[in-house]
């Protein structure tokens, strides 16, 4: 069970595990500011680090580097080495103000089963991103990237806090995930139907690869030729080969899972394996390393080892735990080791 976040959670002294070049403590330009950024030297807060042990609980086949590790991700972290991970996507609380639960039938009778607290006051919740951020940039390769997915609750802080420690210039999209079902009520707003991603690169050299969408009937209508080079369409008489579905928009229009959708294992807040494939192919290369410090149910650790990539999965949730580990278990020729951060 996840432990209640206390105030003392914001000022807890760093104990110091991870390098991690920090802020300067009065960085150029725009930049957010909270109660307790700075203390009353000046000095700019450093990231809660945790030097602590991570030991292995069992080894599940024939392990190569896929790890899933239970803990809070300030001390698993200490456990991974610099500039050794391609890409980094983190869902992490939204700060909904709420406990969210295990979906029913999980527990195995009636009570619920708490999945994950999600009550922080503003200075706890900017002080874990900004520990989230600040302590997964040294890990990433030069050529590696960070996704950070949030809502409008704080889309705009995690932008700030990506554009202070990764620098404007590194931010490569922010990507719109257009869920479609739920908050299906509101009458002073419109409806609230997406999430936002915010990209930034370790680099200016950061990996990318693009995606095509499906060939819609329009295409298809369209590249109505065929010879021994493949379809293609003429225009004013010049020939134009046909490339594939369209590329990928920042807008990706990818349904929320339904309470019936097969991929459901009883997570609250578990988000469709295509959203993380879309950002692991585009994002990771094939045989590169995929990271979740807040893992859930394990939906980005499944979607790198169908795609062939190594996968580094932490969450402090023992239900999350619990979930992930039983879907990687039923994925096929999935090895890696369960591991405990303390
Ligand atoms: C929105 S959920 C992730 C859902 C996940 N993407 C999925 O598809 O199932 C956020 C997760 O962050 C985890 N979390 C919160 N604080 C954490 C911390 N300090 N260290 C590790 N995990 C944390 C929670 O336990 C929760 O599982």
């Amino acid at each position: 069970m996840p432990r209640p976040r206390t105030a003392q959670d914001a000022s807890e002294p760093a104990l110091g595990a991870v390098e991690v070049a920090a802020p300067s403590d009065a960085p150029a330009g725009v930049q957010l500011v909270w109660p307790g950024k700075f203390d009353e030297a000046g000095r700019r807060r450093r990231p809660q680090t945790r030097a602590g042990r991570v030991e292995l609980v069992r080894t599940i086949g024939q392990a190569g580097g896929n790890r899933l590790v239970h803990g809070d991700f300030r001390a698993a972290l200490a456990s991974v080495p610099g500039a050794s991970v391609d890409f980094i996507y983190v869902d992490p609380p939204f700060r909904t103000d709420r406990d969210h639960f295990l979906r029913a039938g999980r527990d195995g009778g009636g009570g619920r089963q708490t999945a994950y607290g999600d009550r922080w006051d503003e200075t706890q919740y900017l002080n874990f991103l900004d520990d989230l951020v600040a302590l997964c940039r040294p890990v990433l390769r030069e050529t590696g990237s960070m996704a950070v997915h949030v809502d409008y609750r704080a889309s705009a802080h995690a932008r700030c806090l990506l554009d202070e420690h990764f620098g404007a210039e590194r931010f490569i999209n922010e990507l719109i995930w257009k869920y479609g079902l739920g908050n299906a009520t509101a009458s002073r707003h419109f409806l609230r139907k997406h999430d936002c991603i915010a990209v930034y690169g370790r680099s200016s050299g950061y990996y990318f690869r693009r995606q095509r969408g499906e060939v819609t009937p329009a295409q298809s209508r369209k590249y109505c030729h065929e010879d021994e080079r493949g379809r293609y369409m003429m225009s004013y008489g010049k020939r134009y080969d046909f490339k594939g579905g369209k590329p990928l928009e920042s807008v990706l229009d990818i349904p929320a899972l339904a309470a019936t959708d097969a991929q459901r294992c009883g997570y609250p807040t578990q988000k469709p394996l295509r959203l993380l494939e879309v950002l692991i192919e585009s994002l990771c290369p094939k045989g590169g390393t995929v990271m979740d410090p807040c893992c859930g149910s394990g939906t980005t650790a499944v979607a790198a080892q169908r795609s062939g990539r190594t996968w580094i999965a932490i969450d402090e949730s023992d239900a999350a735990i619990e979930l992930a580990t039983g879907r990687l278990e039923g994925e096929r020729d999935c090895a890696f080791v369960l591991e405990r951060a303390c």
